[in-house]
């Protein structure tokens, strides 16, 4: 190859990567919009970016507080900006930018990629470069960009045009792409966005979480440091779902290495969904630097993984120096799993020894050789342990 040819060649594979230096590991923050749909504004964000400081949210490694839809005017400005809504955001998105980075925070905003956003206000679809400016000059570190409204392009052709002015503005914007598993996202997304939602929107119910876990969960060879899959944001402190379901949501979302946006109201949240997502051991599985996303290895009755409700599920993944975790799933209605008895082997576990930590009650259970037991786990909980060599 001509030296012409080959440098022409680097610049083309330059400018279609995505390659911002963002998502090395997935994200951890909280969003809008779970919890207050379109009921937001500045006083809403602010509470949320004192309260994850306050709670000790920020300590456990949550660093984003996201806006999502319903923050822009209902028109463009004379300049054809997007302007924020004067009534929520009276002092403008710089300003709220400025108070959570003073916090030590990152801020994220919301778009479509279509001429309107899900509730029909106007969105960035052929103003993807103006609107990656005023984001990067209003000091905007994160964008959720949606698919509604959009024309015939297809998701590659609009959510390129974004990632290609978001990177043009020189500033670090971790780019999420929402198009809910359409055009089967996964396989062309890590070239674009740092994380790809794979699915519809989750809602706070069992069976929604579950529905959206089996379909994320057979896309794991997809994620990898720098490109995630989503299966949506959190419920956990919503109400919606028992507290052992939320242990569920959280510990495998968090093997999943999903983005964990906490989507409660955090002035309100209860103590036991508190308790959850400050779990720092479990935090540590989806910040792993290794950035694999767990599968399941045993009893997962079928390919996409979760039907097996008479057995416990078994999701394993690899983490740094050659660690492990486990999660162990109670899928079923109305029977707990008890003294479960499983081999190291049977999990595809390289050794025949390891020392076994219970990531829920922070309890050593010393070195096990060839089979643990697992004393319990209730109805739609999932227990976690991480495995160290012993
Ligand atoms: C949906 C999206 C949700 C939320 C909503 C806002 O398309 O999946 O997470 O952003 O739009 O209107």
């Amino acid at each position: 190859m001509s030296s012409y040819l080959l440098l022409a060649t680097l610049l083309v594979a330059a400018v279609h990567c995505l390659d911002n230096g963002e998502g090395l590991m997935p994200p951890l923050g909280f969003n809008t919009w779970n919890h207050f749909y379109c009921n937001i504004n500045e006083k809403v964000i602010r509470q949320a970016a004192d309260a994850i400081i306050n709670l000790g949210l920020k300590r456990a490694g949550y660093n984003y507080v996201n806006i999502d839809d319903c923050w822009m005017g209902k028109e463009r400005n004379d300049k054809g900006e997007l302007v924020p809504d004067a009534t929520r955001f009276p002092h403008g998105i710089k300003a709220l930018a400025e108070y959570v980075h003073s916090k030590g925070l990152k801020l994220g905003i919301y778009s479509s990629a279509g001429t309107k956003t899900c509730q029909g206000l106007p969105a960035s679809l052929g103003h993807e470069v103006i609107d990656a400016k005023i984001w990067a000059s209003w000091g905007v570190d994160y964008l959720k960009y949606d698919n509604c409204n959009h024309d015939s392009q297809s998701g590659p052709v609009r959510y390129a045009k974004m990632r290609d002015a978001l990177n043009s503005t020189g500033r670090h914007i971790y780019y999420s792409i929402c198009s809910w598993g359409e055009e089967e996202v996964w396989k062309w997304a890590n070239k674009v966005g740092n994380s790809w939602r794979t699915t519809g929107d989750i809602e706070d119910k069992f069976n929604s979480m579950r529905t959206i876990y089996q379909r994320n969960a057979k896309l794991y060879s997809y994620a990898a440091r720098g490109g995630w899959n989503d299966p949506d944001m959190l419920e956990v402190g919503n109400g919606g779902m028992p507290v052992a379901a939320y242990r569920t949501h959280f510990a495998l979302w968090s093997m999943a290495k999903s983005p964990m946006l906490i989507g409660c109201d955090l002035t309100k949240v209860p103590r036991d969904s508190l308790e959850i997502l400050l779990n720092k051991d479990i935090i540590a599985l989806n910040q792993d630097k290794v950035g694999k996303q767990a599968r399941c290895i045993l009893n997962c009755a079928d390919s996409d993984f979760s039907k097996d409700s008479t057995h416990p599920q078994f999701t394993v993944v690899e983490l740094e120096n050659s660690n492990y975790a486990v999660a162990v799933t109670n899928w079923n209605d109305n029977t707990a799993f008890k003294d479960m008895v499983v081999s190291f082997a049977a999990l595809n576990l390289p050794l025949k020894s390891y020392k076994v930590r219970d990531l829920w009650l922070h309890k050593d259970m010393g070195p096990v050789s060839d089979t643990f037991t697992v004393p319990t786990v209730g109805v739609h909980d999932t227990a976690v342990y991480k495995l160290t060599k012993a």
